[in-house]
């Protein structure tokens, strides 16, 4: 090859310098915020209008008859026909309504909690989601809180921190205590090897008589919420459950507070160079970088910020 026809070097990343990607985030974040009541409505009725969570994001008998083929979101090749066993676990009708929530805290999962001593501007929320079946023990109630209304239990969870359910199940009907009468999402649908994890997850409840409520995420909402976000340019194979819970939230609160969304190893207010945030506030078990797009999902959240749609927190709370 020619010298002169080789392809130019990519720009050298200086050492302890920050991100490009990071420093306009910083910049954009850094506005002060207001909410914009006009934006906020606005947005709700569009979303609204596309997904309909009060009405669909649970699998409910009024919207899953007995003999509904219910398609897979992600794996839309397959079905499952709704028989009476599966119908009698769904609850009659929807657990929202369209009376609005008030202030909701959604909290995802990242590095970024960890000593943000948030813990108790999000259990002063009206409602808490929480994702994944986080760790809310004591030793994070300073930072992450634990009052929990709604939390997402990811099946490959249930696989790997409790053996998948098919053999003693007291250990996890015990640890689902900590989240109290919680409303428990689980994606049942989504992929067919979920079906049987959230029977049993729901199953094992019941039988232990827990306080949670397993409900069942409908498959439907979460395919027009998928179009909703690629009609706005998003491409990623699957979105992060944590950005469905902010879409959630969004339809169902009038003030929507965002922690623990920051999918960065650099820390947003500790020098650059400094050590690097872990993926998570309890570990750093990394996101599967094929299915999602985690930094899109980020920037779309920070837009939503700079129009007062939401509020997305990135420092400490003090
Ligand atoms: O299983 P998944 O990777 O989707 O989620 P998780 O690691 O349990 O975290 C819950 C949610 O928090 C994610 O779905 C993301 O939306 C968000 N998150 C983030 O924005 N930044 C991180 N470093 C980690 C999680």
């Amino acid at each position: 090859l020619r010298p002169d026809l080789k392809k130019p070097d990519p720009p050298k990343k200086c050492k302890g310098c920050r991100d490009p990607l990071i420093i306009k985030a910083l910049e954009q974040y850094s506005q002060t915020w207001t909410k914009q009541q006009n934006n906020s409505q606005n947005f709700r009725a569009l979303l609204r209008s596309s997904c309909d969570a009060v009405n669909n994001a649970i699998v409910t008998q009024e919207n899953t008859p007995t003999g509904t083929k219910v398609v897979y979101d992600g794996d839309p090749k397959r079905s499952m026909v709704v028989n009476t066993a599966i119908f009698n676990t769904f609850p009659k009708r929807t657990p929202f309504s369209s009376k609005l929530w008030g202030t909701c805290a959604v909290v995802g999962n990242g590095g970024i909690m960890f000593n943000s001593t948030c813990g108790k501007r999000i259990d002063s929320a009206q409602h808490v989601i929480r994702c994944n079946l986080p760790p809310v023990e004591d030793i994070y109630l300073k930072d992450v809180g634990n009052k929990t209304d709604l939390v997402t239990a990811n099946p490959s969870i249930l696989v790997d921190r409790f053996g998948s359910l098919d053999r003693r199940r007291r250990p996890f009907a015990e640890s689902m205590r900590r989240y109290n009468d919680s409303l428990m999402l689980l994606p049942a649908f989504s992929y067919t090897g979920n079906t049987v994890l959230s029977l049993r997850a729901l199953y094992t409840i019941e039988d232990f008589e827990g306080v949670i409520r397993p409900v069942f995420v409908n498959p439907l909402y979460l395919l027009s919420m998928d179009s909703f976000w690629r009609n706005r340019g998003m491409m990623a194979k699957r979105m992060s459950t944590g950005f469905m819970m902010v879409n959630l939230a969004l339809e169902l609160c009038d003030d929507v507070q965002v922690y623990g969304f920051w999918p960065f190893s650099e820390h947003p207010h500790l020098a650059p160079g400094s050590a690097p945030l872990p993926n998570h506030y309890y570990d750093n078990r990394q996101w599967n970088k094929v299915l999602h797009a985690m930094p899109d999902e980020f920037l779309q959240l920070l837009g939503l910020h700079s129009q007062g749609i939401l509020k997305l927190h990135l420092g400490q709370c003090g």
